[in-house]
């Protein structure tokens, strides 16, 4: 009796792990077929314009787009997420500097990057938000390239990205942004030029920035991935909408809410809205309490 109730029992386990195995094989080899997709894509020329005014710009929009928040203050690259479960994932050195860009790596390069979320290979970058900036007029990409293709050389080596399986897993299921190329409409036209004044439309137009986390109602909702906090609603019924304007440029620039809560810049990045004009702050203000 005993022998063929572990005679069962084994057998059950067995088909366990091999059900489990079976299904890990599938998402192995389907987001690696994602992965290793090439792209079939020509990028429309941006108007970069290596003057002073379009560094400047470039230098705020870095900050304010968030590239410095994943590839560092000097965009020489580093470590943002290290979780053998998740996996390790690296923004790239921006810089030419050693273990930086090619020295060839040129605007069309930058392009495919920012617009398309392809790499020079054409296979699609992991993690890196094009989805988002893609949605940014052709001024501001260029202003970007002009600002970030000449900062100092920083001379940073860091390891080449991997995919644990439980990224794998969430990639399968659509859970994890890791393939934004997918996300991506690649025949797209030019994104219509907003004016920038203090209105819902400019307001709207910033707050791409705050779709990855927020989503794109701005209601929030679940973490963005194991371990970060619920996202907060930031429309009318959330805490903004209690706030004045004042309140609300205040906590964008120091992370306090008027509630009286810190927040982390690494869950909430705040170090990207400090960069914030008066006039952009207030036109998200405007956008976002009229949801
Ligand atoms: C959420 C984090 C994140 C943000 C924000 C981000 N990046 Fe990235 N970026 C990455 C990661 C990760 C990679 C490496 C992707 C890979 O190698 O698969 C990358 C790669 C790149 C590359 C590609 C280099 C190559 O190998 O071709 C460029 C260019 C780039 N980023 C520029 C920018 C710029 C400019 C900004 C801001 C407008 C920005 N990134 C914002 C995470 C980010
Ligand atoms: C990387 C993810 C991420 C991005 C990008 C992001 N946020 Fe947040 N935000 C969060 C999280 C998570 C919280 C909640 C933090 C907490 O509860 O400690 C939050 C909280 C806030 C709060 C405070 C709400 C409250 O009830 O106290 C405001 C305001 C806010 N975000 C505005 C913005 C705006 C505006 C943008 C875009 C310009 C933005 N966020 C972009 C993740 C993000």
């Amino acid at each position: 009796m005993f022998k063929k109730i572990l005679k069962i029992a084994g057998i059950v386990l067995g088909s366990v792990v091999a059900l489990v195995a079976l299904f890990y094989t599938k998402v192995y080899f389907s987001t690696e077929a994602r992965i290793n997709k090439r792209y079939d894509i020509t990028a429309r020329a941006l108007p970069v314009a290596y003057d002073s005014a379009s560094y400047e710009l470039g230098g705020r929009l870095i900050v304010a787009k968030g590239c410095t928040d994943c590839h560092g203050e000097d965009l020489g690259g580093k470590i943002f997420v290290d979780d053998p479960a998740l996996g390790l994932l690296v923004a790239k050195n921006l810089t030419y500097g050693k273990g930086g860009l090619p020295s060839s790596y040129d605007e069309y390069d930058w392009t495919l990057a920012l617009k398309h979320g392809v790499r020079r290979n054409m296979k699609p970058l992991l993690f890196m938000p094009s989805h988002e900036f893609t949605r940014l007029t052709d001024q501001d990409l260029a202003a970007i390239i002009s600002h970030a293709s000449r900062v100092p050389n920083v001379d940073r080596e860091l390891p080449e990205n991997s995919l644990g399986p439980i990224g794998r897993i969430l990639t399968d299921l659509d859970k994890l942004p890791l393939l934004p190329a997918e996300m991506i409409n690649h025949q797209s036209t030019q994104v219509k030029l907003v004016k920038q004044e203090v209105s819902i439309d400019f307001g709207k137009y910033l707050s791409v920035a705050c779709e990855g986390c927020h989503r794109s109602n701005m209601k929030g909702g679940a973490p963005v991935a194991p371990g970060f906090p619920v996202v907060a609603d930031i429309t009318s019924t959330g805490n903004p909408g209690k706030w004045t304007e004042e309140q609300f440029l205040n906590t964008l620039r120091t992370g306090h809410t008027p509630e009286g809560k810190q927040l982390n810049p690494k869950e909430m990045p705040w170090t990207m809205t400090k960069a914030y004009t008066d006039v952009e702050l207030k036109a998200l203000y405007v956008y976002l309490t009229s949801l």
